[in-house]
């Protein structure tokens, strides 16, 4: 077992344990999730052979029944599915070149898979800490195979585009000749900000790739949603990427687990964040972005070390069964970490007062200089 896996699990015990829990989720154990399996079990019939058939199926149906579009694969992982919407621009474009965010997943957590195995070219849209606009996108100096816009963009702190810059950043790489394709790992979540559904947005773009783990709850995979073209295609890519899997059933069962318990409650999420967003930024230091947040999840920094951060976490989970928010890191200000929160079920609890009451009871664990 490796330090990390070993830490892991020392903070994910500490969490599960816990009577309060302002950021995040209790883990469920094997045994919970089987039973969640279970329960979605509802019949006698047979699993999904090579990813026909099955949960699959009806996991592929219920997503492209939501998003609206024609057809809909289903994918082990996001990094997959995504990889193979980018080829398929390059591919009907004959441009080799996506307009990415440097601080978007492709560029940032995939170790270039989008150039090392799909011989693709990143153009950077913009630095500023958001999805390019449409001037942005316009005065890119080379033509673009496909625009990817992830929303919302995580690594700022899930910050999202108003509907209209969104439909205008669209319509300009559209009038750049390029394809729109949507990093939507947490579209799920994104409506409220937008103020639209889940299917007018993916209605504005070629692709959309939706994730099952994250704000959904699932064991992983994802979809890539579009027209019955791009699907017949990612399918045989797919294929070739080893991702046609003989079975899993599991996987596709967690996901319509959360589309069925969790997706109803993300508008509720997202409107307690704000409370608890508020509450957080009047903390001594405090600082939260975006404010208020555009989804359910926001980014805290605290003018402390990320180490004592975390110690003291831990400490107040593990002694009096608290959770406040974890995986801080320091950033380029010394003295100054960041975080993310993540308001979900168990901070649905608390109001705006026991919020404020939590963080002076976190700070407190701080070692005074
Ligand atoms: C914004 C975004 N895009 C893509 C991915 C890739 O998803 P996967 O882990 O299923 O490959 C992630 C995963 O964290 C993500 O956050």
């Amino acid at each position: 077992m490796t330090d990390a896996y070993a830490q892991r699990v020392r903070r994910l015990t500490a969490l599960r344990g816990c009577d309060t829990v302002l950021s995040g989720v209790r883990p469920d154990s094997v045994a919970e999730q089987l039973a969640t399996l279970s329960a979605m079990a509802t019949d006698d019939a047979l699993p999904d052979y090579y990813a026909e058939g099955g949960a699959v199926a009806e996991l592929e149906r219920r997503v492209a029944e939501l998003l609206g579009t024609e057809a809909v694969a289903f994918f082990p992982s996001g990094t997959m599915a995504q990889q193979v919407a980018m080829r398929y621009g390059a591919e009907l474009t004959g441009r080799t070149t996506v307009g990415l965010h440097p601080l978007s997943h492709p560029v940032l957590h995939e170790r270039d898979a989008y150039a090392v195995l799909g011989g693709l070219r990143a153009i950077s849209t913009t630095d500023a800490p958001r999805n390019p606009t449409a001037e942005e996108v316009a005065a890119v100096d080379e033509p673009i195979g496909t625009l990817l816009l992830e929303l919302p963009l995580r690594d700022v702190g899930f910050v999202l585009p108003s509907w209209d810059e969104l439909v205008a950043v669209v319509d300009a790489a559209r009038a750049g000749g390029a394809r729109v394709h949507l990093d939507g790992a947490r579209l799920w979540e994104s409506t409220t900000h937008l103020g639209h559904s889940l299917a007018e947005i993916a209605g504005l773009a070629d692709s959309t790739y939706v994730s099952f783990y994250k704000s959904l709850g699932g064991h992983s995979g994802a979809a890539l949603a579009g027209s019955a073209e791009l699907v017949a295609y990612a399918r045989a890519w797919r294929h070739r990427h080893g991702g046609t899997l003989f079975q899993q059933w599991p996987v596709a069962l967690a996901a319509l687990a959360g589309l069925t318990h969790e997706l109803p409650r993300l508008a509720g999420y997202v409107a307690h964040a704000r409370t608890v967003a508020t509450a957080l930024a009047g903390l001594p230091g405090a600082r939260v972005f975006p404010a208020p947040p555009h989804t359910h999840q926001f980014r805290l920094w605290l003018p402390h070390p990320a180490d004592a951060l975390n110690d003291a976490n831990l400490a107040l989970a593990e002694q009096e069964k608290v959770w406040f928010v974890g995986g801080w890191r320091d950033t380029e200000v010394p003295g100054v970490a960041t975080a993310e929160v993540t308001v979900a079920g168990p901070a649905a609890e608390l109001d705006a007062g026991q919020v404020a009451a939590l963080g002076e009871r976190f700070l407190r664990r701080l070692p005074v200089d």
